[in-house]
């Protein structure tokens, strides 16, 4: 195939055809594997072929600023190397459509099943979006950064639009990146460059990125449109296909993800042995939105007649906490002491009596804000942000 020397796990899992080519990662993999996740083992989300990039291209790569600014230019991947200051900031990805399969199983959606492992994580390099753009002097009219990237879809490039006031915003961390953890991005993510947007779904960090346009409207992209939103749930597909308008009303874009969290142990149907130990370590990941940090996991053997509290541990702190900031390289204050941009990892000891005596674990996280997992799914025709408790059944033994 084409795409043949990408490097690519053989454990990821193919979630459609050939191409477009989208996987996720075994959940165990991926969380076994830690807090970062390697390039060839973090999820891929494409809405059509990988476009050829060669080493030239990479080369002579650039990129526009246009639309409502005073200075449109064009800016190469040379510039934006040399000419700008270098940060680097661990962030996760997470695909507004992980954990989708849940909701395709209640009723079917216009999306493929994934499963608990649309996100991953990464150390990105490059630059704040706020300094390339400050170049370019947005004018006062600018309230929206479109952005493109150069792969060939039946509807036009990859396109989608974030609010100016958040990219010009350095605590946010919106950046322009050419690099993931330490190497040369890989083609799959976005060899050369891309836009990361921590905190808000995948869908807004553009790959193989070609223009930033500046504007006073949303992007009219159409896979700004007709993807990542959440419609009421009373749209079905074929209302929603009759009916363009509610693709339209703004009120449904998705922006900053969703408080969320996945059970990796025990795996789903999982015989427990009971015998060996008289506690039993179950663990997860969880995440929340917007740069909130998750603030309390919850377990519950009962089906959320009573919950444990289990510990949570924020790999990211080592990284924004360390004194002299190396690992972010700059020497901006960028307010991100109060900001997690990544997954967390809880884990609770859970006592074997108590487990004999179940059949199912659910856990549920809360963040900084007190938004709380629901009990209940919200389907949608997309079937997005899907967010309610996570639930494995077990069968303990012994
Ligand atoms: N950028 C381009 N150019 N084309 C795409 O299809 N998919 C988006 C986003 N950026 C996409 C894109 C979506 S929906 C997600 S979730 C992330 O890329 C996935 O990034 P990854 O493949 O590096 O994990």
């Amino acid at each position: 195939t084409p795409d043949s020397h990408v490097p690519r796990d053989h454990r990821l899992i193919r979630l459609t055809g050939v191409h477009p080519f989208n996987v996720e990662p075994p959940l165990n993999d991926l969380f076994e594997n830690g807090f970062l996740t390697p390039p060839e083992l973090f999820f891929v989300r494409n809405h059509g072929p990988v476009p050829q990039i060669c080493e030239q291209d990479v080369a002579n790569w650039d990129f526009s600023i246009e639309g409502l600014v005073e200075r449109p230019m064009m800016v190469s991947l040379k510039q934006l190397i040399s000419e700008f200051e270098q940060i680097t900031i661990p962030a996760t990805l997470v695909c507004a459509g992980n954990r989708r399969k849940e909701q395709n199983q209640v009723r079917k959606s216009n999306g493929f099943s994934w499963g608990p492992s649309g996100l991953s994580t990464a150390l990105f390099t490059g630059v704040l979006m706020s300094q390339v753009l400050q170049r370019a002097r947005p004018t006062r009219r600018a309230k929206f950064v479109c952005m493109e990237g150069c792969d060939k879809l039946p509807n036009g490039s990859y396109g989608t639009s974030i609010r100016l006031s958040l990219a010009m915003d350095p605590a946010k961390g919106v950046m322009l990146a050419h690099m993931m953890n330490g190497e040369q991005l890989t083609l799959d993510h976005g060899l050369p460059l891309r836009v990361v947007v921590p905190g808000q779904i995948g869908g807004r960090s553009v790959k193989w990125l070609r223009r930033l346009i500046l504007t006073d409207t949303p992007s009219e992209n159409w896979y700004h449109i007709f993807d990542n939103r959440v419609l009421p749930t009373s749209v079905s597909p074929e209302e929603a296909s009759n009916n363009h308008s509610w693709w339209k009303d703004e009120r449904y874009v998705i922006k900053d993800l969703n408080v969320n969290s996945a059970i990796a142990r025990p795996a789903h149907n999982e015989k427990v042995s009971a015998k060996e130990t008289d506690t039993y370590v179950a663990k997860g990941y969880a995440y929340a939105g917007g740069g909130r940090r998750v603030s309390r996991v919850e377990v519950s053997l009962d089906k959320g007649r009573t919950w444990r509290l289990a510990d949570i541990d924020y790999p990211e702190d080592l990284y924004r906490d360390a004194d002299d900031y190396i690992i972010y390289n700059s020497r901006l204050d960028m307010g991100w002491r109060d900001t997690c941009f990544c997954w967390c990892f809880w884990s609770i000891d859970i006592p074997i009596v108590d487990l004999k005596n179940a059949s199912d674990i659910v856990v549920r996280a809360m963040d900084e804000a007190m938004n709380l997992q629901p009990k209940d799914m919200y389907w949608s025709v997309l079937g997005m942000m899907n967010n309610p408790w996570f639930r494995v059944v077990i069968h303990a033994e012994g």
